[in-house]
């Protein structure tokens, strides 16, 4: 039988997949069952609709959304669907991503868009959040989750080293 997609990537551009590749990488490395696509809120805003109003409907649990600029993409998704939306501000060259950041987290009272740190921290942070609200619901990804917090931590020298 085949699995159901639990997290869905979703960013405004292709320019973006060079963020949100860390994304995957750890949803892969978490054996997370998930998809990549490109929906633009303001280039292909018919692909953005059809994509959040079936989200429910096809059991994907959690949406990662990144965009840069006037970033309006994950909020207007989460304003189409009440499946979790993190939103991840992509960094822009102009104003390195501060306007993203604003753009996602400064939503309005309704329709929230729990966001992560500008750029690739932020990237692998939202698979990492995604990953945590899974764990609530699959035991198995809640032990996952918690090795992996071991092993890091177990990772972190008491003493610095000359690198
Ligand atoms: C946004 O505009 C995208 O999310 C991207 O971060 C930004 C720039 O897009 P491109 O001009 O690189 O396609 O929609």
């Amino acid at each position: 039988m085949k699995k159901n997609i639990l997290v869905s990537i979703v960013m405004g551009s292709q320019s973006d997949w060079k963020v949100l590749s860390s994304t995957e990488k750890i949803l892969k490395d978490f054996d997370i069952t998930h998809e990549k696509k490109i929906v633009s809120a303001h280039r292909t805003p018919d692909r953005l609709y059809d994509f959040a109003k079936k989200i429910k409907e096809r059991k994907v649990e959690v949406v990662i959304a990144g965009a840069g600029g006037a970033a309006h993409l994950p909020g207007m998704i989460s304003a189409l669907t009440s499946v979790p939306v993190i939103g991840v501000p992509i960094e822009t060259k102009t104003l390195k991503g501060l306007d993203s950041l604003l753009s996602i987290v400064q939503m309005p009272a309704g329709i929230p868009v729990p966001t992560v740190a500008i750029g690739k921290p932020g990237a692998i942070n939202a698979a990492l959040a995604a990953i945590s609200i899974l764990g609530n619901k699959y035991p198995q990804i809640e032990k996952k989750l918690e090795n992996f917090r071991i092993k890091q931590t177990k990772s972190i020298k008491n003493i610095p080293v000359n690198e």
